[in-house]
């Protein structure tokens, strides 16, 4: 089926980035159907502008106007596919939110993604960077996913060994970066489901509110309301989440570091590795609840960069770097950032 796609040119993309940057895209289109790609792939003008897919927004950081096709992508859909004794196989379209997808499967009696509750972002976006929060990352959930390929026309289907996923990454954001585009996600959710409340915040939060023996829901909840008392919600406050992965050192590197700085907050990866929380090495650089022009550090976590008015993409990002150069003379760590630059 050829369908011609509807093009709006200029469009200002503010409400589609959670940072609330004002940018435009020469030109933009919503993806309703598998369909509207391969028109666009077809179509001579269209297919040789530089591509960008957005789906929530909540991963970017728009530094200038994008010369190219901007694609939201809007394909919805959820359902249960198939289960086995092991499994309900349930399978998302990449334009869902995730939150509600999240609550789509406790409405349906289904554990395992009630850790990654209230993340702000869509379907498609949760395996490019492997979200992940209190001990849970997507890759646990993810069974598969159907991507379209810009370069063939075809839609291929990846198992969750081809996604190579690692630590807010995938070769969604390597070697098939703007190549394929997410159509939909399916999530294999164990019928044998076990709370999963390692996270020392989790199990506080469950024993404050009398909670003996959680189930799926009660874990949401509990997951819902930190989130909500730590992290800024972006309807209100432009962010996109932590805004630094946290690096992983050498156990060397870390034990040295420790020797100087004792409150080091860090997590064993390994004999080999440790993970640093980066909230904890910007916040001891005093730059919680600071503000260079209009972009600033959240004031109840510093991992977080918010945008306090109208901060252009460029303001977000002298601010990130201003960050990173202080923590690598402090601690000799260098920061990556977790969101795109675009
Ligand atoms: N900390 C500070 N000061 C701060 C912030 C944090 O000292 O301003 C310390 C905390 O006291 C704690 C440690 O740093 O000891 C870690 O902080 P927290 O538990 O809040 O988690 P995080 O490492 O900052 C990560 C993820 C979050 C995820 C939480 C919970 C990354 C980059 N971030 O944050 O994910 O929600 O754990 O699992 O891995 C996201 O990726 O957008 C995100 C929000």
């Amino acid at each position: 089926m050829t369908i011609s796609p509807s093009i709006q040119y200029h469009f200002s993309l503010r409400h589609h980035n959670t940072f609330g940057v004002d940018a435009q895209a020469y030109a933009y289109v919503e993806v309703a159907s598998s369909a509207v790609l391969a028109s666009i792939r077809s179509d001579n003008i269209l297919s040789a502008l530089p591509r960008l897919v957005l789906g929530g927004g909540s991963n970017i950081v728009l530094t200038q106007d994008f010369p190219g096709l901007v694609m939201h992508m809007g394909i919805k859909g959820i359902e249960i596919v198939a289960e086995n004794d092991e499994f309900t196989f349930v399978r998302a379209a990449a334009g869902e939110n995730w939150h509600q997808l999240v609550l789509w499967t406790l409405d349906h009696a289904l554990g395992g993604l009630e850790n990654l509750s209230l993340i702000p972002g869509s379907v498609g976006a949760a395996p490019i960077q492997n979200i992940g929060a209190y001990g849970v990352e997507a890759r646990d959930y993810i069974h598969g996913l159907r991507v379209y390929d810009f370069d063939s026309g075809e839609i291929i289907m990846l198992n969750n060994a081809d996604c190579r996923f690692g630590y807010r990454d995938s070769i969604f954001k390597q070697d098939l970066r703007s190549r394929c585009i997410v159509l939909d996600v399916t999530f294999a959710l164990p019928k044998r489901w076990q709370a999963n409340v390692g996270y020392a915040d989790v199990a506080r939060k469950l024993t404050e509110s009398g909670v003996v023996a959680p189930c799926a829901r009660d874990v949401s909840e509990a997951v819902i309301a930190i989130r909500t008392a730590k992290l800024p919600d972006p309807a209100v406050i432009g962010n996109a989440g932590s805004f630094f992965k946290n690096p992983i050192v050498t156990t060397r590197q870390r034990d040295a570091l420790l020797d100087r700085f004792p409150g080091l907050v860090s997590y064993r990866q390994s004999a080999f590795e440790y993970k640093l929380a980066a909230g904890w090495l910007i916040d001891q650089c005093g730059w919680k609840g600071r503000k260079l022009g209009a972009a600033g550090v959240y004031e109840k976590q510093a991992l977080v960069l918010v945008n306090r008015g109208d901060a252009t993409g460029a303001d977000i990002v002298q601010l990130a770097d201003a960050i990173q150069k202080d923590v690598l003379e402090r601690f000799g760590v260098q920061l990556e950032p977790e969101p795109v630059y675009v």
